[in-house]
């Protein structure tokens, strides 16, 4: 079965074609990060009407780079949440327009589950049952993840997402948007142990919380006069690369001591790590460490599925696809999405 996938739920529209459930024929990303830049984040509306100037050139790259036409696609996987609304629209209206032009089964996918799912497409017998980290710009969470389709929440952020932690201390030290990749290329120039960033503790856990250390960097910043970045491109001076590896080495170690609680409860055979900030490279080199001492099969994504792509949905819409299902009637774009239970 050959499909088409479509993802718009924030700044990307992208498309995809894959031929079952291990091959991916093409993947395209149309990124609108330049565009958003100078407001610090993302624009909701800019981001909706971007996504519907994008769209249709966009999928029609992905089938001309499968060498296929419309006609030869026998089927569409769509995101239909959680994301920005507007932004989803465009994606599910234009896919939900094809299916019924083309007479072809569709199924809306949850993009957190396509996060996940690019997993099998790096690493396509990777055991379950699966323990997945999924750290991006929007979600921090842990999930139990048994088989194809079933989720179970371990441990979810209280507060900010790692990369929107990231994001905010970025934005502070006077760093440009999006300030993940740029702390985690500084971070290196830096001593991990200068500054110190304290456990965080939570009651009633399981759960993550970066909102501390986003005031943490404050606090630290004020208390030494270091002043932010005149400029995104000035050179930051030690003081301040010494503060970002501090920075970034506390949330990798956050991230991985929930991570190995709940590998210690749950006993899975694989552990997954997905979303944006995957592509952070402490993180990739310490979960590494960690499913290794662990015993345990990791997937990281390639950099490619990192970040928001369509490839991802595609994986996790083509088994529903397979097994006859079709959400035609039913497809509804959803801001909030839970996934599993
Ligand atoms: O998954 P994604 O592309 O979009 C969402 O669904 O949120 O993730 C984007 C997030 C941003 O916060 C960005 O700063 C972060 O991922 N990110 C990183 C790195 N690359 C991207 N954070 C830390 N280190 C990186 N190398
Ligand atoms: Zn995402």
């Amino acid at each position: 079965m050959r499909i088409l996938a479509i993802e718009s739920s924030c700044d990307e529209t992208a498309a995809a074609v894959l031929h079952g459930e291990r091959r991916v024929l093409s993947s395209v990303i149309s990124s609108q990060i330049a565009l958003h830049a100078p407001y610090g984040g993302v624009v909701p509306e800019i981001a909706a009407r971007h996504h519907l100037a994008q769209i249709e050139p966009v999928v029609a790259e992905a089938l001309s780079d499968a060498d296929l036409e419309l006609k030869d696609i026998e089927g569409i996987a769509v995101t239909r949440g959680p994301g920005l609304i507007g932004c989803l629209l465009v994606g599910l209206s234009f896919a939900r327009a094809l299916a019924f032009a083309r007479n072809v089964p569709i199924v809306g996918v949850n993009h957190l589950e396509g996060h996940i799912a690019s997993a099998w497409l790096e690493t396509p017998d990777l055991p379950y049952p699966a323990l997945a980290l999924v750290v991006s710009g929007g979600h921090t969470a842990l999930w139990r993840h048994p088989g194809p389709g079933r989720f179970q929440l371990f441990a979810r952020t209280r507060d900010d997402a790692a990369g929107e932690a990231f994001d905010k201390a970025a934005k502070m030290l006077g760093l440009a948007y999006p300030g993940g990749p740029i702390v985690d290329r500084l971070a290196a120039l830096g001593d991990p142990h200068a500054v110190r960033f304290g456990e965080i503790r939570i009651k009633d856990g399981p759960a993550f919380s970066f909102s501390g250390y986003k005031t943490a960097v404050r606090v630290h910043m004020q208390k030494t006069s270091m002043a932010a970045l005149e400029h995104p491109d000035d050179t930051p001076p030690k003081a301040m690369l010494d503060l970002i590896a501090s920075f970034r080495h506390a949330v990798v170690r956050e991230l991985l001591r929930r991570t190995r609680e709940a590998i210690r409860a749950e006993r899975p055979r694989s552990l997954v790590l997905a979303g944006g900030v995957a592509a952070n490279k402490l993180l990739r080199e310490q979960i590494t460490k960690v499913a290794d001492e662990e015993g345990l099969a990791l997937s990281i994504p390639p950099l490619r599925y990192c970040g928001d792509n369509a490839a991802m949905i595609g994986r996790a819409g083509i088994t529903r696809l397979l097994a006859g299902e079709n959400d035609i009637e039913l497809l509804e774009a959803a801001a909030s999405l839970p996934l599993g239970s």
